[in-house]
Parts: structure tokens; C-alpha cells; sequence
């Protein structure tokens, strides 16, 4: 199967690839995401990456319509990092006190959500979190959103400070419901 190539803004390194995932890359997205919780767990980080999704619902990220999945291809066409931006309106419902009501009742695209972004250990500090957050939230312009948010665990330093450095601001904290873990809601006005 061939997927879309796409041109990023920001420079990849050589040889690496980004693509609009399709359905045939789910499978390996959750795979990569198991592994990711493993080792974080096993370096006592377990609270730094949640996926609560069951595997249909984490499917259904690279299958719906609704949701853009993006994907790094390493030179052997491995996928080495994923991430993914919607409109759904679930979690975004947690945003919506941080964001001004006429913002948010201008259009239901007018708040987008980064659903995820995740990047195998080996493949890490290359700037792939940067470059995914820059091409989902263009996706996010392209249809008149005007703001990005997503949330984050305040102990996971790379992913605070990429947030940061792309212009996100803390609109406040919340604690995942039965794993007791601390999140920080991240906004940013496109
Ligand atoms: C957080 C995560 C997505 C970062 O991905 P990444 O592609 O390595 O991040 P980038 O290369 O775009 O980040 C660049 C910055 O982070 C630093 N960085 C990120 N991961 C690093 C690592 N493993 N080792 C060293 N530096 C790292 C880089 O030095 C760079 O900072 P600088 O420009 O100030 O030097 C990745 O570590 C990951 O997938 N973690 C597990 C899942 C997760 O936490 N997802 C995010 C949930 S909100």
C-alpha cells in the first residue's frame, strides 16, 4: 500500500519521511505506544504517557475521517513517530473554560485537540515531536481552527518544554480519573 508523502515546513533529517497514516498503520502506532508505556513504566515514568483508548478506539484514529494521523518513516520504512489532531469534542470539552465563549462558538472546529504524539525511544531528540506538533496544528489552520490544546504530565520535561517552545501556554491541571495522575491542559492560539 503507498501512502500520502507529505512536504514538511521543518527540516526532517535525511532519509526520514513524513506520511498522512492510514488504517494499515494502526497496529503498529499501538504497538509502538505499548512499548513506549513498558519502558517508561519499568524507568518508573509511568505517568508520563496514558493511552486509555481500547484498541478499536486507538484503530479508529488512523480509519475515521475525523481524525489526521501523521507518521515519521525511518530509511527502512519503519513508522518511528506518530501524532494525531481532531475535533472531538470530549476532550475538549476540559478547554473550553480557559478558551473566550465567542472563540469557541464560532465554528465546532474553532477548538482543535493534539489527541497524541509519540516517538520510539530510539528515534528521539531529532525533532520529530516539533515537526508533528507544526504540520497537525497547519492541518488545524487550514480548516479555520483557532486554537490547538493538549495536555501533558507536568513531570514529562521534553514534552512540557516542546509545548513551550511551540507556543503553548498552560490553561490549567486535572487529574486522570481512576490512575490519579497529575495533566496539564496546554493552549495555544493558532
Ligand atoms: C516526548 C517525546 C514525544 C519527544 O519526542 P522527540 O521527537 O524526541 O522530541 P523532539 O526531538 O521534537 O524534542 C526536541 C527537544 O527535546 C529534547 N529531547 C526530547 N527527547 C529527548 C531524548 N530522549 N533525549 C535527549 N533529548 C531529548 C531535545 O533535546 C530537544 O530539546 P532542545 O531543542 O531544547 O535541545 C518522546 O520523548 C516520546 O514519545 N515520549 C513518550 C511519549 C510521550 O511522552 N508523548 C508525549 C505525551 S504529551
Amino acid at each position: 500500500m503507498t501512502r500520502a508523502i507529505l512536504t514538511p515546513d521543518l527540516p526532517t533529517p535525511s532519509g526520514f519521511q513524513l506520511i498522512r497514516c492510514d488504517a494499515s498503520d494502526g497496529p503498529v502506532a499501538l504497538q509502538m505506544g505499548r512499548q513506549i508505556l513498558e519502558e517508561l513504566a519499568k524507568e518508573g515514568k509511568a505517568a508520563h504517557y496514558i493511552i486509555d483508548e481500547t484498541d478499536e478506539e486507538f484503530f479508529d484514529f488512523f480509519r475515521k475521517p475525523e481524525f489526521y494521523p501523521l507518521g515519521v518513516l525511518d530509511p527502512n520504512n519503519a513508522l518511528v513517530a506518530v501524532g494525531v489532531a481532531s475535533h472531538r469534542q470530549e476532550p475538549i470539552q476540559k478547554y473550553l473554560p480557559f478558551i473566550p465563549a465567542e472563540d469557541v462558538q464560532a465554528s465546532s472546529k474553532s477548538v482543535g485537540y493534539i489527541e497524541f504524539i509519540q516517538v520510539a525511544a530510539n528515534s528521539r531528540g531529532r525533532g520529530f515531536q516539533r515537526l508533528l506538533f507544526a504540520e497537525l496544528e497547519k492541518w488545524l489552520r487550514a480548516q479555520g481552527t483557532l486554537y490547538a490544546t493538549g495536555s501533558v504530565s507536568p513531570e514529562n520535561q521534553y514534552s512540557l518544554n516542546n509545548f513551550k517552545s511551540q507556543g503553548y501556554r498552560e490553561a490549567g491541571r486535572y487529574v486522570v480519573k481512576d490512575l490519579n495522575y497529575p495533566r496539564i491542559l496546554m493552549v495555544k492560539k493558532l
